[in-house]
């Protein structure tokens, strides 16, 4: 009844291993997974794996550290890619101004290219946002688009709120179990259930017990235990609403519980 709505099977960490970590999932009732790009190439192989699979899905997206070396050409590549079915949302989009790999006026032109590009394909985004919720926020507002989720949500409650308000989603990582994370526990504590995803970001991000190890969707049910201890429900009620939730957003068919 889970379901990974962010991970990234496309990377290279996955090909020694890419089927057996796609049955570990299933076996752990990982029922569906979000593989998402982060720019032209790895969308085309997101995209062969989600074929290859009938409950993986990918996306097509330029990832804020990748927006350095994107280009038009680059846009096109994604419009192409995302005529297919199994596309359902363009994503990683966003704004890193933490790590800063790509110029930060590269950043906000690819961000607000692919906002534009989500509009004429008819499909939620995903967005990246490290560092920069105003400016993120702002160019979410600008873009007229109310359908998305902002992945691997870093902001506090305020943040969130406003989130939520412009229709979007926020999707929860495997942090929230990490002690540390007081302002991401504080989200969950006070965001409706309603309005919150379940996701990996694998390989990166691992929940305790595993963190510091490669990530894998298998581990999603730690971060949906963590989400529901911290709201005093069943964990089984939380990854049923999740992934009612992630269906809906991507408009992904198909039963969610037994
Ligand atoms: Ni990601």
């Amino acid at each position: 009844m889970l379901i990974d709505s962010h991970a990234h099977l496309e990377m290279k960490e996955f090909d020694p291993d890419r089927s057996g970590v796609i049955e570990r999932a299933r076996a752990a009732g990982v029922d569906c997974i979000v593989t998402v790009g982060t720019n032209p190439d790895l969308s085309r192989k997101a995209l062969s794996i989600a074929r290859r699979y009938e409950n993986i899905y990918s996306t097509v997206g330029i990832h804020p550290h990748d927006a350095a070396g994107a280009d038009d050409s680059s846009l096109d590549a994604l419009k192409k890619l995302a005529q297919d079915p199994k596309v359902v949302a363009c994503g990683e989009i966003g704004l890193d101004y933490f790590r800063n790999l790509s110029p930060r006026e590269k950043q906000t032109e690819m961000f607000a290219k692919q906002l534009d590009l989500a509009g004429e394909l008819n499909l939620p985004v995903i967005i990246h946002d490290r560092e920069a919720h105003d400016q993120a926020l702002k160019m979410v507002k600008a873009s007229g688009i109310r359908s998305g989720v902002f992945h691997c949500f870093s902001g506090d409650w305020a943040m969130a709120r406003q989130c939520i308000d412009l229709g979007f989603y926020i999707s929860v990582p495997g942090v929230v179990t990490f002690d540390k994370s007081k302002v991401l526990q504080e989200v969950v504590r006070q965001a409706p259930i309603d309005w919150m995803l379940l996701e990996t970001d694998c390989p990166y991000l691992a929940p305790v017990p595993h963190r510091g190890k490669r990530n894998e969707p298998s581990f999603l049910v730690h971060t949906a235990r963590k989400v529901a201890e911290i709201k005093g429900l069943a964990w089984e009620d939380v990854a049923r609403t999740a992934a009612v939730n992630t269906r809906r957003l991507f408009r992904i068919a198909g039963p969610v519980s037994k």
